[in-house]
C-alpha cells in the first residue's frame, strides 16, 4: 500500500513552488538573450502575447488534469483520457530526464561561479586569464564534480518530500531570489548611461520586429513557464480541491514573466552602461552570465563584493528549485508506477539522471567522443543534442498533445466546473486551448521541420 496522496501545505505553497519551478536558467540566461537578439522593444509585446495566449491557457490546463486525476504526468493522461493518451504522459516523463540531465550540468557552473566568487571578495579579484572558461568546461573531474554536488542537492530537497522539501526551500528561496534581483536591479540603475539600456528594452521599435521572433516568444514561454512536460501537471496533482486554478496559475506566469523582465533590464542596463561590454559577449550569454558579469561586478559596481556572490548564489537558488520540478515528475511517475516508497524513489531517479548528466558534463570537450556526437546538424556534444530534443521535439509535443487533450477530449463541462471561470472568461481559455495553442506550436514544430533551432 502506498501512502494517501501529499498535498502542499498552503495555497501559497503551490503557487512559491510552481513560481520556482517556472524561474530559473530560462529566466536569467536565456530570456536576455534572446530579447538582445531580437534588439529589445518589439521582442517584450511579443513574449507578452505569447505568455497570455499560449502560455497562460496551457498552464491552467496542465493543472487541472493533474488536480482532477491527482496522479503524476506518467498516469493522469491515461486516468482521465485512456490508455492511448498515457503516452503523452510517458512522453513528458522521457523530456524531464532529458532536461534534468544537461540543466544539472549548467546549474553546477553557478556552484563554481559562487565558489570563485566568495574567493574573490575574501581574497581580492585576479582577474581570469583568457580561456580559463572553457579550460574550466573542458574539465572532466571538475564538471562532474560540480555536476554530482547540484545533483545532491537536488536530491537533498526532494528527499524531504513535498511539503517539508519542495515547499519549504521554495518558501524562502523565491522572496529571497526577487529581493536580490530588485536590489541588483536598483544598483545597476545608478550607473551611468543605465536609462538607455532601460530605454532600448522598454521602446517598442516596430522596425525591428522579425515575424520569427513570434516563434521564439512561444518556445522561450514554454520552456520558462515549465510547460510540455507534465511539470504542472505533477504539482497540480498535489493541489487541493479547494484552490483555484486559474487564479494560482495567473500568479506563476505574472511571477515568471517579472523575473524575467528583471533579469533582461539587469542585462540591458550592463549592455548600454558598460563601454565595449556589448560587442565582447555577442553571440553568447555563457560568457555572459559566467565570465563578464563576475569581472563587472568586482571593477565597475558599487558594493561588487557583496553582490558578485550574491548574484550566483541567486542563480543557484532558481536553478534548483527548478531542477526540483523536474526531479519530481520522474519520483512521481516511479512511485505512482510501483508505490513504492519516495525516499527509494528518489535515490533510483537520482542515480538513474545522474548517469545521463555525466555524458553531458564530460560533452564540453573533456571526452572527445562526447563532445562530437551529432545527431543534430550543427548540434556537438551531448549536451547540445539533448538541449536540443526537448526544447525543440519533446516540449512542443507535449504542449500539443496537452492542449489538444485538454481542448477537445477531455469534458469541457469537467473543466468548466474545476475552473469556476465566468462564461466569457472560460471560452476565451477554452479557445485558446484548443485552437491558438495548438496552432501556434504547430507553427514552430514546422520551423523546426525547416531549419529552425529554439534551444
Ligand atoms: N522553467 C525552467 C527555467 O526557466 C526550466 C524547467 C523546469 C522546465 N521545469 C521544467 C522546463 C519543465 C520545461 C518543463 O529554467
Amino acid at each position: 500500500m502506498s501512502a494517501p496522496r501529499a498535498h502542499w501545505g498552503s495555497r501559497i505553497g503551490f503557487v512559491l513552488a510552481a513560481a520556482g519551478s517556472a524561474v530559473g536558467l530560462g529566466n536569467l540566461w536565456k530570456f536576455p538573450y534572446i530579447a538582445w537578439n531580437n534588439q529589445g522593444g518589439s521582442f517584450l509585446i511579443v513574449y507578452f502575447l505569447a505568455v497570455t495566449f499560449l502560455g497562460l491557457p496551457v498552464m491552467i490546463a496542465e493543472i487541472s488534469v493533474g488536480r482532477r486525476a491527482q496522479l503524476s504526468a506518467a498516469h493522469a493522461y491515461a486516468a482521465l483520457g485512456g490508455r492511448a493518451w498515457g503516452v503523452l504522459g510517458w512522453v513528458g516523463v522521457l523530456a524531464a530526464g532529458v532536461i534534468q540531465s544537461y540543466y544539472l550540468v549548467i546549474a553546477g557552473w553557478s556552484l563554481h561561479s559562487l565558489g570563485e566568487c566568495l574567493g574573490w571578495s575574501v581574497g581580492g579579484y585576479v582577474s581570469p586569464v583568457d580561456g580559463a572558461f572553457s579550460a574550466f568546461l573542458a574539465n572532466g573531474p571538475l564538471q562532474l564534480a560540480f555536476t554530482a554536488a547540484f545533483s545532491f542537492l537536488t536530491s537533498a530537497v526532494l528527499f524531504r518530500g513535498v511539503s517539508g522539501g519542495i515547499e519549504l526551500l521554495n518558501r524562502w528561496a523565491m522572496p529571497l531570489l526577487f529581493a536580490l534581483l530588485i536590489y541588483l536591479v536598483g544598483t545597476a540603475l545608478t550607473l551611468d548611461g543605465a536609462l538607455a539600456g532601460v530605454a532600448a528594452l522598454w521602446t517598442p521599435q516596430i522596425q525591428t520586429f522579425r515575424p520569427a521572433a513570434l516563434l521564439e516568444a512561444s518556445g522561450q514561454a514554454f520552456f520558462s513557464l515549465s510547460l510540455g512536460l507534465g511539470a504542472m501537471v505533477t504539482y497540480g496533482s498535489y493541489l487541493k480541491r479547494e484552490d483555484s486554478i486559474p487564479r494560482a496559475a495567473l500568479a506563476v506566469v505574472i511571477l515568471d514573466t517579472v523575473v524575467a523582465v528583471l533579469a533582461a533590464t539587469l542585462m540591458f542596463i550592463l549592455l548600454y552602461a558598460i563601454p565595449g561590454l556589448a560587442e565582447r559577449v555577442s553571440g553568447s550569454t555563457v560568457g555572459m552570465l559566467f565570465v563578464t558579469l563576475p569581472e563587472l561586478f568586482y571593477t565597475k559596481i558599487p558594493g561588487g563584493i557583496v553582490l558578485a556572490p550574491a548574484f550566483f548564489a541567486l542563480v543557484a537558488i532558481a536553478a534548483v528549485t527548478s531542477t526540483i520540478s523536474l526531479g519530481e515528475v520522474l519520483i512521481a511517475a516511479v512511485t505512482d508506477t510501483w508505490g513504492i516508497r519516495r525516499d527509494y524513489a528518489t535515490v533510483a531517479t537520482g542515480v538513474a539522471v545522474f548517469a545521463g548528466s555525466a555524458l553531458a558534463a564530460l560533452s564540453l570537450g573533456a571526452v572527445p567522443a562526447l563532445s562530437e556526437v551529432a545527431v543534430f546538424a550543427g548540434k556537438a556534444g551531448v549536451l547540445s543534442t539533448l538541449d536540443h530534443l526537448a526544447s525543440n521535439y519533446l516540449l512542443p509535443l507535449g504542449g500539443i498533445g496537452t492542449s489538444i487533450f485538454v481542448g477537445w477530449f477531455w469534458a469541457a463541462k469537467d473543466s468548466r466546473i474545476q475552473l469556476a471561470l465566468p462564461s466569457p472568461l472560460f471560452l476565451i481559455w477554452l479557445w485558446s486551448v484548443r485552437v491558438v495553442a495548438p496552432a501556434a506550436i504547430f507553427a514552430l514544430l514546422i520551423a523546426v521541420a525547416l531549419g529552425k533551432d529554439f534551444s
